[in-house]
């Protein structure tokens, strides 16, 4: 009895060691895109919203992102990063990482959804588990001392079938904006709206195209 409570313990322990995913900010504004709040927060410590963007392959492009954890605690929380073009809510297309705590023994386990928003409502974008599988990869994500953390990496030019316009080729300049609430399993719940709180969405005061942010031998 003692040693199989022992052995589920250290094996909670390892987990969390192993899945560490570490955001380095070195580099941002040249090799990779990143905004963070509040303004010089470190992201692997105490930035309360954050994503970071930067192409790692050809047309795969590494997305980052950060969020303090909903007080009080939710089931499942967002992080969600927008591609618009302008910087308001509305006609975007959006990429989120959703983690849903699954108990004490089980643990987090992330997901990574497409999305649009349409209008002020955001709808899940739905794909296939192949289009899903082309389109996400590399997909890992954790909660650490009241942070959430996701990764994945994304397509750039999706090579999937367009969902009448839904899905987005993002090699274009866009307005970036990351936004973190509460989700539910088949749809995210709106955001912050209190503009003073840390978690209201943050949204780049320039347009910006992912694929500017790479080594030229990866373009
Ligand atoms: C962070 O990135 C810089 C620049 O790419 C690299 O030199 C440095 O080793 C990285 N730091 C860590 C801890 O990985
Ligand atoms: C959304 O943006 C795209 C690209 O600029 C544009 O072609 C499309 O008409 C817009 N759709 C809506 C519903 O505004």
């Amino acid at each position: 009895m003692h040693l199989l409570f022992l052995t589920a313990a250290t094996l909670i322990v390892n987990i969390g060691k192993i899945g560490s995913i570490f955001i380095n900010g070195t580099g941002c504004g040249t090799t990779k895109m990143c905004l963070f709040r509040p303004r010089g927060c470190d992201p692997n410590l105490d930035c309360t919203i954050g994503v970071a963007l930067s192409i790692v392959g050809p047309n795969q492009m590494n997305v980052q992102m950060v969020a303090a954890t909903i007080v009080p605690p939710v089931q499942q929380q967002y992080i969600a990063i927008a591609f618009s073009h302008d910087k308001l809510m509305g006609n975007d297309s959006v990429s989120e990482c959703v983690i849903s705590n699954m108990g004490e023994f089980v643990g987090y386990e992330p997901e990574v959804y497409l999305s649009y928003n349409k209008g002020k409502s955001n709808d899940r974008v739905f794909l296939n588990d192949d289009e899903h599988a082309e389109m996400f990869t590399n997909l890992a994500g954790e909660v650490v001392d009241n942070r959430l953390v996701c990764e994945f990496t994304q397509q750039v030019m999706p090579q999937i079938d367009n969902k009448n316009g839904l899905v987005w080729n993002l090699n274009s300049p866009f307005y970036l904006m990351a936004a973190t609430g509460s989700a539910q399993p088949d749809e995210v719940n709106v955001h912050e709206l209190n503009r003073d709180s840390h978690s209201f969405p943050i949204t780049s005061t320039e347009t910006i195209n992912p694929k500017s942010f790479a080594n030229n031998n990866l373009n």
